[in-house]
């Protein structure tokens, strides 16, 4: 085939043009879910909230002249940045802060093309799959041009923007909360848990739902995309199946409809006399790239509805989790009233289904709608619940890049801190449940605050503290902060982080029950109660058999010390728990048997071997009460190195994210060497 040079020019027109219809389309079309059928009768489901939503200027909205323009300075705007990621003179951290201004810039100039530019430097520098970066961009683009707009970039949000936005760009800021934090009042003198009533009842927990209605039962189970089991079409992953998707879920999927009805029907069989229950959030599937307002808002409802229409009289209390928001992860502040209205519907949306299913009350329910979701109930007498919005720690909601410099911009530490006090003087136990433990992906602050406030109030107010989002059964023994070695007397308190129903990230799912004393409110024993997913979902399918729950352990058993066992009645304190975690360092057995229900005993679990480098970081992660303490018991195996791994040496993580330090022309840094250059101690 023969080219005239002018055929060359007119396809090179064409290119053009295609390539300014595509950066357009960026931002004008919303990618909408796969057109495929949802699994009846489940879904269509109509809410009253629609793609109303949609708040902010498109390039819909402009006129073809002013188009060209922009179009010219996204151009430009890539070009600038371009050169900033080769400048020769620049380290990490000055280059992301440079970028950071122009972002800044470029966003208060043309906030409607700033999706456009940032879906092009994703794609470009390849931090995740071409279409996630184009899907999260459309959604994520226009608020983060409202974010760079309003950024203090040259002052700590910059900073912070650059840390958790490109790892590895600036070391992670080590802001400290003003010391110490302001209490109401001292903490009382002998301040000891009640004596325990003698008394027992149940309280359910379950985690991360995270339903998928588009799953499809014989679709690619092994697919390269973050979920599979869903009808991505034949160009996603070209060939035959590798895994056809059971019916009743897989470890690479979230959860199919048939497992979800299977674990509220175990909820069902297992638990039908708890008092109350807890749901530690996470309702929507991880296709963050694909989910709309719509999406979104209908699988809540219809979740709600399912739990409702299962666990009938008995009440449910519910937090939101990062998956809960659109985008996922994103709450802004309710000190920002501008930011909050645009995420107003999601909290309206929320807490009128939870008023609808008589979980909480009207009042609770306007408390939620103002509050970020959050509110605080009186499950029963005595027994006060505070729940957590905690994506305002988390760090990738990149609201918290505003407003840095402060120890608590959105105002949740001073809440909880005189709803505790409050509960305090009435001699009241609370129970604090969120999503994440403000113990890892956590703003360090944020987590230095929780642990202070949770010890100030332990042992005789804070009486439980649950979360889920890890997927994972695992525990976090808090600490004093004031103390210098961990030991049983140092512990002040414990949280659960619950199990997944969701088989996603190769754990079985799970449900859970603690019994719980009625007077003291403290936790006596946690059950768990799980199916074995991962190998036997097949085998179910083709022997048309349901799933089987089983109860996997109960936790007083299991971590009870056998030379000085729990006497009855007694609760199990942080002093029992930090206990288990030391006898685990000399016990192979009982740290095989954490590991095992970690996971729920997953046959595709990660291994972690007793004696190897795993396990000295699964008992960082088992007493670590903040971020900071976390990195220093991670950064202390470092520098013991292999000598700490009885079995093999220490292989570097990979990370999910290229460095943005890595630029075309080669220069990296990391934050060690950045902080030792600066004369940062960490
Ligand atoms: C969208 O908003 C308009 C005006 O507020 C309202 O009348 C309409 O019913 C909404 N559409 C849907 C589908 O909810
Ligand atoms: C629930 O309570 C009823 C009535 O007290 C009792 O008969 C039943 O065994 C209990 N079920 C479970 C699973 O504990």
């Amino acid at each position: 085939m023969t080219s005239s040079p002018r055929r060359w020019r007119s396809s090179l027109t064409i290119y053009v043009l295609l390539a300014s219809a595509l950066l357009l389309a960026s931002t004008t079309i919303t990618p909408s879910a796969p057109s495929i059928a949802y699994a009846a009768p489940f879904f269509p489901y109509s809410s009253s909230v629609s793609q109303n939503n949609t708040k902010r200027q498109t390039t819909t909205d402009l006129d073809p002249a002013h188009y060209r323009t922009q179009l010219y300075k996204s151009d430009k705007v890539i070009e600038e940045f371009e050169d900033l990621l080769n400048s020769p003179t620049l380290d990490s951290c000055q280059m992301c802060r440079r970028g950071m201004k122009m972002a800044q810039e470029f966003s208060l100039e043309a906030p409607e093309l700033v999706p456009g530019v940032l879906r092009i430097l994703c794609t470009r520098y390849s931090f995740m799959r071409l279409d996630s970066c184009a899907g999260l961009m459309v959604r994520l683009g226009p608020e983060l041009a409202e974010i760079f707009s309003q950024m203090d970039v040259d002052g700590s949000d910059g900073y912070y923007a650059c840390a958790y936005g490109f790892p590895g760009s600036c070391p992670v800021p080590k802001h400290q909360p003003a010391n110490p934090t302001i209490f109401p009042k001292p903490k009382p003198a002998n301040a000891v848990q009640p004596p325990p009533s003698g008394q027992s009842m149940q309280v359910l927990h379950f985690s991360d739902w995270h339903l998928d209605p588009l799953y499809r039962p014989g679709k690619e189970a092994q697919c390269s995309h973050n979920i599979c089991c869903r009808d991505y079409g034949s160009w996603n992953d070209p060939g035959p199946v590798k895994k056809p998707a059971s019916k009743w879920g897989e470890p690479k999927c979230d959860t199919p409809i048939a497992l979800g009805l299977s674990a509220l029907e175990a909820i069902q069989r297992f638990v039908p006399n708890a008092t109350f229950g807890l749901f530690t959030g996470d309702i929507v599937s991880h296709d963050y790239w694909l989910i709309t307002e719509k999406y979104v808002a209908d699988l809540e409802t219809r979740s709600y509805e399912l739990f409702k229409q299962y666990l009938q009289e008995m009440r449910l209390y519910v937090v939101l989790g990062n998956h809960d928001s659109y985008p996922s992860d994103q709450a802004p502040a309710r000190h920002k009233p501008e930011q909050y209205s645009t995420h107003q519907w999601l909290y309206d949306h929320v807490a009128t289904v939870w008023e609808k299913n008589e979980w909480i009350t009207s009042i609770e329910a306007d408390y939620a709608r103002s509050h970020n979701a959050m509110f605080m109930t009186k499950p029963m007498p005595g027994l006060k619940l505070i729940t957590l919005n905690t994506d305002l720690f988390y760090v990738r909601n990149y609201y918290n890049m505003l407003d840095t410099d402060q120890d608590d911009p959105s105002g949740l530490f001073h809440d909880l801190i005189l709803e505790l006090q409050d509960s305090e003087d009435r001699q009241e136990r609370v129970w604090i449940m969120g999503h994440m433990a403000p113990v890892t992906l956590t703003l360090p602050r944020s987590s230095i605050l929780f642990q202070r406030v949770v010890a100030r109030y332990s042992p005789h107010v804070i009486a439980g503290i649950f979360t889920g989002h890890y997927h994972q059964d695992k525990l976090i023994v808090m600490h004093d902060p004031d103390a210098e070695e961990h030991t049983q007397a140092s512990a002040v308190n414990v949280v659960f982080q619950g199990p997944s129903i969701t088989p996603l990230d190769k754990a079985n799912p799970a449900i859970r029950w603690y019994d719980v004393d009625p007077k003291t409110f403290s936790i006596l024993d946690s059950h768990t109660v799980t199916a074995d997913i991962i190998t036997q979902a097949d085998y179910w399918e083709s022997h048309d058999l349901e799933p089987e729950w089983i109860l996997e352990y109960s936790a007083r058993s299991t971590y009870s010390d056998p030379l000085n066992p729990l006497p009855a009645g007694e609760p199990l304190s942080p002093a029992f728990w930090q206990s288990a975690v030391e006898r685990m360092k000399d016990d192979e057995e009982l740290f095989g048997k954490y590991i095992q229900y970690q996971s729920k005993s997953s046959a595709v679990a990660k291994e972690c071997l007793w004696g190897t480098i795993c396990e000295a970081e699964t008992r960082c992660e088992l007493q670590a009460s903040t971020v900071l303490e976390h990195d220093d018991c991670e950064a202390m195996l470092e520098v013991e190195g292999a000598g700490v791994g009885r079995k093999g040496g220490r292989k570097p993580k990979p990370s999910r994210w290229k460095r943005f330090g890595v630029t075309r022309s080669g220069r990296t840094l990391n934050v060690n060497e950045y902080n030792r250059e600066r004369g940062i101690v960490a």
